[in-house]
């Protein structure tokens, strides 16, 4: 099995992915956070708390504050200035994150330790995987693929045209979409193949401890964000990326041409699918994601960490 690293914003669903992997048994080399969901000193923030509370033991490193090109954007309009939209409880104040190597030393020391048995999960901005590909594309061949929740390939959610990810600094993505390595993009378009509810409450409800009532305030919040749109359920982003690396029939890819627009100014941040051309062969695009059993992977892994 590839040695695995996950690069992460650290919102709910960066946190329900890496508990569903942790849940998985797949064990997880390291961890580099990015700006994104919330500044970076917020996310770092939310990294400790999630590691003290969930008991992650895996390295967390600390990685860029600002996108390669242009100014910080993050998601705090929707998601207020944590990152992290509750019901109630929030994340509890832990000590600051251990001092590590910065993120991309992290990367070049897995990396080089690797054997060629490297893959790479990344669930916020690509700038640190960017900076990676820039510094040292020697290393690239000991990666295997790289999987990304970012882009949409029919609409975007942060503008018309970009999913926020990708607009969160469109040059990295497209350094990277470009850098030969296997590369997967599961967009809007599958994610929101999967959805949650308030229904999906209910479980959380009926266990009685810390940690269900920490977690249920959370979930609710991320649910939330659908339902104060006037939708219904909202979609599971970075779950169902992370949901192939652990049953990979959960979700089908497919060979396409995938770029990143990096100059328009309705556009910035879009990215453009050609179905019917497989560019470098190199990237692939989530296209059925087998809503039920995603579903399942993630309301089970959090019942089992309510309950811990
Ligand atoms: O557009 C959804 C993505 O943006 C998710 O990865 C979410 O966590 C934020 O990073
Ligand atoms: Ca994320």
């Amino acid at each position: 099995m590839n040695s695995l690293w996950i690069d992460a914003d650290m919102g709910f669903d960066d946190m329900l992915a890496i508990m569903m992997v942790n849940h998985s048994k797949r064990m997880i080399a390291g961890c580099s956070l990015v700006f994104g969901n919330a500044p970076l000193p917020q996310v770092c923030k939310n990294a400790a708390s999630m590691a003290a509370t969930f008991n992650w033991t895996f390295p967390i490193h600390i990685g860029a504050a600002k996108p390669l090109v242009g100014d910080l954007v993050t998601a705090g309009h929707v998601l207020g200035p944590t990152g992290l939209p509750t019901l109630g409880r929030a994340l509890p104040d832990a000590d600051p994150l251990p001092q590590r190597a910065a993120a991309l030393a992290a990367l070049v020391q897995w990396l080089e330790n690797a054997d060629g048995k490297a893959e790479l999960l990344a669930l916020g901005p690509l700038t640190n995987i960017a900076i990676l590909c820039l510094a040292r594309p020697d290393l690239l061949p000991q990666l295997q693929c790289i999987t990304w929740m970012g882009g949409g390939a029919t609409s975007g959610n942060h503008t018309a045209s970009a999913e926020f990810n990708a607009f969160a600094d469109p040059e990295a993505a497209a350094i990277v979409c470009a850098s030969g390595v296997p590369f997967k993009m599961v967009d809007l378009d599958a994610c929101r193949q999967v959805t949650v509810s308030p229904a999906d409450l209910i479980g959380l409800q009926k266990i009685d401890t810390p940690k269900a009532a920490l977690l249920h305030d959370l979930f609710g919040g991320y649910i939330n964000i659908g339902i104060s749109k006037g939708r219904e359920s909202m979609a599971l982003y970075d779950p169902v990326a992370a949901a192939p690396l652990i049953d990979k029939t959960t979700l089908a890819f497919q060979t396409m041409s995938i770029a990143v627009e990096c100059a328009g100014n309705l556009t910035r941040g879009r990215t453009v699918i050609d179905a019917s051309a497989k560019g470098t062969g190199a990237t692939q695009l989530g296209t059925r994601a087998n809503a039920t059993r995603i579903r399942e992977m993630a309301l089970s892994t959090l019942l089992e960490a309510a309950a811990g």
